[in-house]
């Protein structure tokens, strides 16, 4: 049945990140397993427990209004979550990683909008303690998303853009030069010793 109110559209979209949430927790672990990385392997881990508890969270917020916890299909997040396992299938080693980031992000920034636009509506429907504990998550998506920024910008995407096997060359190539240099702009060391914590965390 279509929402005819704001009150309705409110518990249309907590449906809808009841679902999303509940995919995401399905999609975290393979992209955890997926990655060569040890910090964004980690950081899929760690976005799996607070994913977890976001679905407390929610189960709270449909409390709130009355209603049972209850998932409706989350088109966008479906989408989102398929051109990952499409990714895994096809890509490999540091490109698999820039693309795995490139997913993780989308799917962030889906929840952000989601829950940024659910506690505005909380507030609209005076519902202050949903609008607590929906900010409470959008603040934690907030920081995943940045996260995730700085693991790319700091080695993964530097990866990718180098291939492999050129790190011990005596004259840097050009790809190593604007590596240097991007990483430079963003006050981060290319550091070769975390290439090489990366090379010791490879799966067998
Ligand atoms: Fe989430």
């Amino acid at each position: 049945m279509a929402a005819t109110s704001l009150q309705e559209l409110f518990v249309e979209e907590l449906r809808d990140m009841y679902d999303a949430e509940k995919r995401l927790t399905k999609a975290l672990p393979k992209m955890a397993k997926a990655t060569e990385d040890g910090p964004l392997r980690a950081a899929f881990t760690a976005h799996l427990k607070e994913t977890e508890r976001q679905i407390g969270r929610l189960e709270q917020v449909f409390k709130t209004v009355g209603e049972k916890p209850r998932g409706k299909k989350c088109d966008g997040m479906m989408g989102i979550i398929e051109e990952g396992n499409t990714a895994m299938e096809e890509l490999e080693g540091a490109v698999l990683d820039a693309a795995l980031i490139a997913g993780a992000q989308k799917a962030e920034h889906y929840e952000i909008s989601s829950y940024g636009t659910l506690a505005y509506f909380a507030e609209l429907l005076g519902n202050d303690r949903a609008k607590q504990l929906l900010g409470q998550t959008l603040d934690e998506e907030k920081a995943a998303d940045e996260k995730l920024t700085a693991i790319a910008k700091s080695d993964v995407n530097c990866d990718a853009l180098m291939g492999t096997g050129d790190e011990d060359e005596e004259e840097p190539s050009f790809s190593m030069r604007n590596v240097r240099r991007a990483a430079a702009s963003y006050g981060i060391a290319n550091d070769k010793r975390r290439s090489a914590g990366r090379k010791a965390t490879k799966k067998k």
